[in-house]
C-alpha cells in the first residue's frame, strides 16, 4: 500500500461559479516530496484542501491511504486524518495567547499523543527553537513562527504533510533552511510531503513537480 494520495478527476466549482479545478488527477507514493507549482490562482491551495479532506470536491474522488474519503462523514474523516495528515498553512495560525511549547502541547493533547512534553521539547530542539519555548508567537520572527507551525505539524507524527506556500512570508535564507529541514524529515523520518508554492527557486528541492494552470495539470 504505497499510495498515500490518489486523486481522480477532481473538480472544484466554488459557489460563485469559479471553476478552480477542472479534472485534476494526482497520485503520490509514500516517501515522495512533491511540489505543486503554478501561478497565483491556478488552484494549488484548492487542490491541497481537497486532498487533505479540508474541503469536498464538486466532482471526482480522493483516496487517502487507500480509503475513499468521500464515504466518510465529518467526524469520521477528522478521526481518520488526525494522526496521519498534518497541514502547514501559509499564515501559521498559531495560538497567540500560548507559548511556543504550549502551542505544540495543546495539539498533542487533542490528538492523544503519548509522552507529549518530551516529544515537543525534542521537536523544538530539532527546529532550533529551544531558546524560545516560553515565548509567545508575537515575540518571534516570521521564520521562527513558521518553525513553530512545522513543530505543531510534527507533534502529531504524521505520515503525510501538506504545506501551502510554507515559506511565503519569510526571507530566502530562512526559506531555504525550512526546505532543507523538510527534506531531512522526508529522508530521515520517511514523511511524505506535498508542498504548494509559486516560487520557482524552490524547484530543486522536489523529487517531482506537478504543474497547474487554470485548474488543470500541465506537462512541462
Ligand atoms: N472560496 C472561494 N470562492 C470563490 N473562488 C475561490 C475561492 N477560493 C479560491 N477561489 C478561486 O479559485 C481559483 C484558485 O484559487 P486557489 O486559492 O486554489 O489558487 P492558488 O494557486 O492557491 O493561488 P495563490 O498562489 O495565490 O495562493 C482562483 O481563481 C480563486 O480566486
Ligand atoms: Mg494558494
Amino acid at each position: 500500500m504505497g499510495e498515500v494520495v490518489k486523486a481522480k478527476e477532481l473538480w472544484k466549482v466554488y459557489p460563485d461559479g469559479t471553476r478552480a479545478l477542472r479534472g485534476v488527477s494526482l497520485s503520490v507514493e509514500r516517501g515522495e516530496f512533491v511540489g505543486i507549482m503554478g501561478p497565483s490562482g491556478s488552484g494549488k491551495s484548492t487542490l491541497l484542501h481537497l486532498i487533505g479532506g479540508l474541503d469536498r470536491p464538486s466532482g471526482g474522488e480522493v483516496f487517502l491511504f487507500g480509503k475513499d474519503i468521500s464515504l466518510m462523514d465529518e467526524d469520521g474523516l477528522a478521526e481518520f486524518r488526525k494522526r496521519r495528515v498534518a497541514y502547514i498553512f501559509q499564515f501559521y495560525y498559531l495560538l497567540e495567547d500560548f507559548s511556543v511549547l504550549e502551542n505544540l502541547l495543546l495539539v498533542a493533547e487533542l490528538l492523544g499523543v503519548e509522552r507529549a512534553e518530551e516529544k515537543a521539547v525534542e521537536i523544538l530542539d530539532f527546529l532550533r527553537l529551544s531558546h524560545r519555548l516560553k515565548h509567545k508567537p508575537s515575540q518571534l520572527s516570521g521564520g521562527e513562527q513558521q518553525r513553530v507551525a512545522i513543530g505543531r505539524a510534527l507533534i502529531s507524527e504524521p505520515a503525510l504533510i501538506l504545506a501551502d506556500e510554507p515559506t511565503g512570508n519569510i526571507d530566502w535564507e530562512e526559506g531555504r533552511r525550512i526546505f532543507e529541514l523538510f527534506r531531512k524529515l522526508n529522508e530521515e523520518k520517511g514523511i511524505t510531503f506535498v508542498v504548494a508554492t509559486h516560487n520557482p527557486d524552490l524547484r530543486e528541492f522536489f523529487n517531482r513537480i506537478v504543474r497547474l494552470r487554470d485548474g488543470e495539470v500541465v506537462s512541462d
